[in-house]
């Protein structure tokens, strides 16, 4: 087995919200919580990465891994508009100070889905005043806590709003084609109830958490988000390393569809490069491959292994992801993301070992790429669907809160250099 050298960032991620548990000040804790919820179950005390970070970062670190991607929790930091907490910032001081001891690179992100659910009030991610919100919360952070921070993403998935408008497209398109005489917008109207009791007082149909599907305005505040917080972050800390965070796939186009395939990674990726001309990274993350045809994205292939989630197995994916974004970007790489769910350890196994050897081609082949992290750490809380879904590296029974690293953490640290 072929290892890294000692600099490159080899770790695992985790998004505070799924993790720490107790997040009531946040968007999504609001969302979960009341009747008719879209979520499977709420999100409660998770697996209580709040108050066991340090065995979970020294689990971690014992593997031989030295980076962490985690989240300082936005919703935490700065509850009420005119409130940032002091206990909150201490808690993310102290766990920053202990990766720091344990020989872990931290790589924050400030911004993982999760917003406090004030925001939402103020017009959520539709919003031209969330740019200035974020900016002000980063800033407050990094004046803080900046000189223990290196490396930085500002929003997890700028493009996640955008491909779930394609994801809602596709889905009424299949429910108008199977169930004709559905009335789609008494149905919509009827899943924006629970929203209203969520956020009462606000106007439904404005109410625009981070995972709403968004309009191209609505990217564009994404967008100028990002921009703002690098540029107030680095106006405090100039050293700081600042990147976004992209969900891309490996799009695979059946021939004659390379011209339906570059306009989905033009959605995807090319037109948000003018927004980060002066970024240090980006942030690349990748689950599997999309193979394109006359009609856009196909299914897996007929037999292919899915994962838990639904998605073809497909290790390679990264390592082709990768050697795309490199055409067009020419600034370091880190893969902020790469993962699957599946109960049977030794697939994830098997995933991380052909999935790093895509990524150490690449560096042999000259691509800047500084770090890997597996997603996740933890088996945690999967949004909508709950805590069933198992990425992690460390398996957590949540009755008693016990972690039991998996083989996979013992092979992925054995890459470390
Ligand atoms: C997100 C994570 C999520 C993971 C697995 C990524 O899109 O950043 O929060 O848990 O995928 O679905």
């Amino acid at each position: 087995m072929k290892k890294f050298s000692s600099e490159f960032l080899l770790g695992a991620a985790t998004a505070a919200h799924q993790v720490e548990g107790s997040n009531t000040n946040s968007d999504f804790w609001a969302m979960e919580n009341v009747t008719g919820s879209m979520f499977k179950e709420p999100s409660g005390d998770s697996v209580d990465h709040f108050n066991r970070y340090k065995e979970d970062i020294g689990l971690m670190a014992n593997a031989g891994l030295n980076a962490y991607r985690f989240t300082i929790e936005w919703a935490r930091v700065q509850p009420a508009k005119d409130i940032f907490d002091d206990n909150a910032i201490r808690h993310y001081r102290e766990m920053l100070e202990y990766c720091r001891a344990k020989g872990v690179e931290p790589i924050v992100t400030m911004h993982h889905f999760t917003s406090p659910k004030w925001l939402i009030y103020e017009g959520g991610w539709e919003n031209e005043s969330t740019a200035d919100y974020f900016a002000a919360y980063c800033s407050c952070v990094v004046k803080e806590l900046g000189h223990l921070m290196r490396y930085v993403c500002t929003i997890n998935e700028a493009n996640m709003g955008l491909q779930l408008v394609k994801l809602v497209k596709d889905m009424m398109a299949k429910l108008g084609d199977v169930q004709t005489g559905i009335d789609m917008n008494a149905l919509m109207a009827e899943r924006m109830k629970p929203m209203t009791v969520a956020f009462p007082g606000a106007d439904p149909g404005k109410i625009h958490h981070f995972l709403s599907p968004r309009t191209p305005e609505g990217d564009l505040v994404i967008a100028r988000a990002h921009e703002k917080a690098r540029d107030a972050m680095k106006a405090v800390r100039p050293e700081l390393q600042i990147g976004i965070t992209l969900s891309l796939h490996d799009f695979q186009p059946q021939p004659g569809c390379e011209a339906i395939a570059h306009a989905e990674w033009d959605e995807e990726f090319l037109h948000y490069l003018p927004h980060l001309e002066k970024d240090d990274f980006i942030g690349v993350q990748n689950y599997s491959r999309r193979i394109i045809g006359k009609d856009g994205g196909l299914p897996p292939p007929e037999g292919a292994e899915l994962t838990q989630m639904g998605y073809e197995y497909y290790p390679e994916a990264i390592g082709n992801v990768v050697r795309t974004v490199s055409k067009s970007w020419k600034k370091p790489i880190i893969i902020t993301e790469n993962g699957l769910s599946m109960d049977d350890d030794s697939r994830r196994v098997e995933f991380i070992k052909r999935a790093l050897k895509g990524v150490q081609s690449c560096i042999d082949d000259g691509i800047d790429v500084r770090g890997y992290m597996y997603w996740s750490l933890l088996d945690n809380f999967e949004w909508m669907l709950g805590y069933e879904k198992t990425f992690g590296l460390i398996a957590v029974d949540r009755t008693t809160q016990t972690r039991t690293p998996k083989e996979s953490l013992t092979v992925l640290g054995g890459y470390r250099g």
